[in-house]
């Protein structure tokens, strides 16, 4: 299995309007595979204005605001390409799509890296951010998955978050929980 980073990808759409998306970008040799499921605002981004950019975050707040309704992130302008990039982005890269593989459920659009930076030093690993991670992912698939796996992996994930999270963590696994609650 290729290796995947969890990134929030931004893209935008033939006005210039920008939209914040957590994406899993797929490695692929020197550049990245974005995936996006259909229908996806990201990928008519992809087709209409083919640049995107990689973020590389530890706000985690972001991963959980972006699926809960909360996006409003504030950007900046990207060095090369016509997409801007996450003002809280520890590091970015600066993606060009070179081809698209189509498909019916998932189209793939390889890129190449045209640019890359860093803003912030990595602080190190927390647990409680990647407990918010697996829970953005289950939240993002609430309507899909049985109800018994998002309790019993929620209540796995709430563990780290107890033992870990520093505010951000928390306020983000807050968002996240609310959502779950309110699910059908
Ligand atoms: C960590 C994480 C990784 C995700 N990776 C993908 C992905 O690779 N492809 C996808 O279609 N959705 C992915 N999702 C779900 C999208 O973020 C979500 O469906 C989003 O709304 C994309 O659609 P949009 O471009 O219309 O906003 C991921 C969600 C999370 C939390």
């Amino acid at each position: 299995m290729p290796m995947i980073r969890e990134t929030i990808v931004t893209t935008v759409r033939a006005k210039g309007i920008v939209h914040i998306a957590p994406l899993g970008i797929i490695a692929d040799g020197d550049g990245w595979i974005i995936a996006p499921f259909r229908p996806s605002t990201t990928l008519e981004n992809l087709r209409a204005v083919p640049f995107a950019v990689a973020n590389y975050t530890d706000d985690v707040r972001v991963f959980a605001g972006c699926l809960t309704g909360r996006t409003s992130w504030s950007t900046i302008a990207s060095d090369k390409v016509p997409v801007p990039r996450l003002a809280v982005a520890l590091a970015h890269a600066e993606l060009a799509v070179e081809s698209i593989v189509e498909d019916e459920q998932r189209p793939r659009f390889r890129c190449r890296v045209v640019h890359r930076a860093s803003h912030a030093p990595f602080a190190g690993f927390n647990r409680a951010q990647a407990a918010v991670i697996e829970a953005a992912i289950l939240v993002s698939r609430l309507h899909l998955l049985p109800r018994e796996k998002i309790a019993s992996e929620i209540a796995y994930l709430e563990i780290a978050v107890t033992k870990t999270a520093g505010p951000a963590e928390q306020e983000a696994w807050d968002w996240l929980m609310e959502k779950v609650r309110a699910a059908p």
